[in-house]
């Protein structure tokens, strides 16, 4: 908007002083038939200037065009164009309308940061969401308080409680971590004899040795270990991923553990203890022999 010249300044001033009353804005225009300094009336927002006023005519209004729009009150010759495009990762928070301009904000699943929308984080296993992720904030982690866990990478999951064995009448067989539920088991008495040659225990007991050993507190290494020790010479696995994380490793493990008790009933035991003696494991299986005898 160009400064008008000096005497219109001087007619605006003086109209501004005469009525407060006149809360419609103004324009000063040049009538272009008798070069006449008129003082139009602006336009209110939604529409344009269609006709400025002339001597003995007020100013024609004309109402913005479809994906037209004026926000203010002006003297716009036609209405501004909806230009804002909606990305990828956008929605339409409001449409273009005859008084605004079409508004974006993040689809759900992101969050907006420094004008970009970026996805919401997940919470990774042993972590929880404390707060789920808004439109302009990311998902909010806290690692999962005693007695809680979560298992899997989530940005809705909240760390979940662990299972209460007592309660559901059963023994504890591994207590919860923050990665994994407390794992119960029925299996009270168990029969030793598993670890020896051709004993088969209850399946019960059998799941509750493979459970126990699988989610053994300790440490990543000799996880590996044991894993690679249990692969059966005989077939070809495909080499683990080298940067598996532990959580991926214990149910690799179990199902290995599960799949040698399906295939060679009653040779659990003995291929497990065979493992546990190649990793160089003897602490596990003290616990195993102390967890699992049956009291005396
Ligand atoms: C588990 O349940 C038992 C019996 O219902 C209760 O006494 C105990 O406090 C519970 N433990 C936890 C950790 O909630
Ligand atoms: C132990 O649980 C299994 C199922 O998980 C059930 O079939 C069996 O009867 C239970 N045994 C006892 C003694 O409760």
């Amino acid at each position: 908007m160009r400064a008008p010249p000096w005497p219109v300044t001087a007619l605006l001033l003086a109209l501004a002083a005469r009525g407060a009353a006149a809360s419609v804005p103004t324009y000063p225009w040049r009538d272009a038939e008798t070069g006449e300094w008129l003082v139009c009336d602006q336009c209110p927002p939604g529409t344009f200037v269609q006709r400025p006023c002339g001597r003995d005519s007020p100013t024609t209004c004309g109402a913005c065009p479809p994906r037209h729009y004026t926000q203010f009150w002006n003297y716009l010759e036609r209405c501004r164009y909806c230009n804002v495009i909606c990305g990828e990762r956008e929605e339409e928070a409001r449409p273009c309308g005859a008084t605004h301009n079409r508004a974006c904000r993040c689809r759900s699943g992101f969050f907006e940061h420094a004008g970009f929308c970026l996805e919401h984080a997940s919470c990774p296993p042993g972590a929880g969401v404390a707060a789920p992720g808004t439109p302009s904030q990311n998902t909010q982690c806290q690692p999962c308080p005693p007695g809680t866990f979560s298992t899997s990478s989530s940005s809705s999951e909240r760390c979940q409680p662990h299972r209460n064995c007592t309660a559901l009448g059963l023994a504890v067989n591994v207590p919860g971590s923050p990665f994994h539920d407390a794992l119960c088991t029925n299996c009270t008495s168990f029969q030793l004899g598993l670890l020896e040659p051709g004993a088969r225990g209850t399946e019960e007991c059998e799941h509750a040795v493979v459970d126990f050993v699988a989610f053994q507190d300790i440490s990543l290494k000799r996880l590996q270990r044991l894993q690679q020790a249990l692969v059966d010479p005989g077939t070809q696995r495909p080499p683990p991923p080298l940067r598996e994380g532990r959580a991926a490793l214990q149910r690799r493990l179990w199902q290995q553990l599960m799949e040698l008790r399906e295939a060679r009933p009653g040779a659990l035991g003995v291929r497990l203890l065979q493992a546990l003696r190649a990793a160089r494991l003897p602490g596990l299986e003290r616990s195993i022999r102390e967890h699992f005898l049956p009291a005396q």
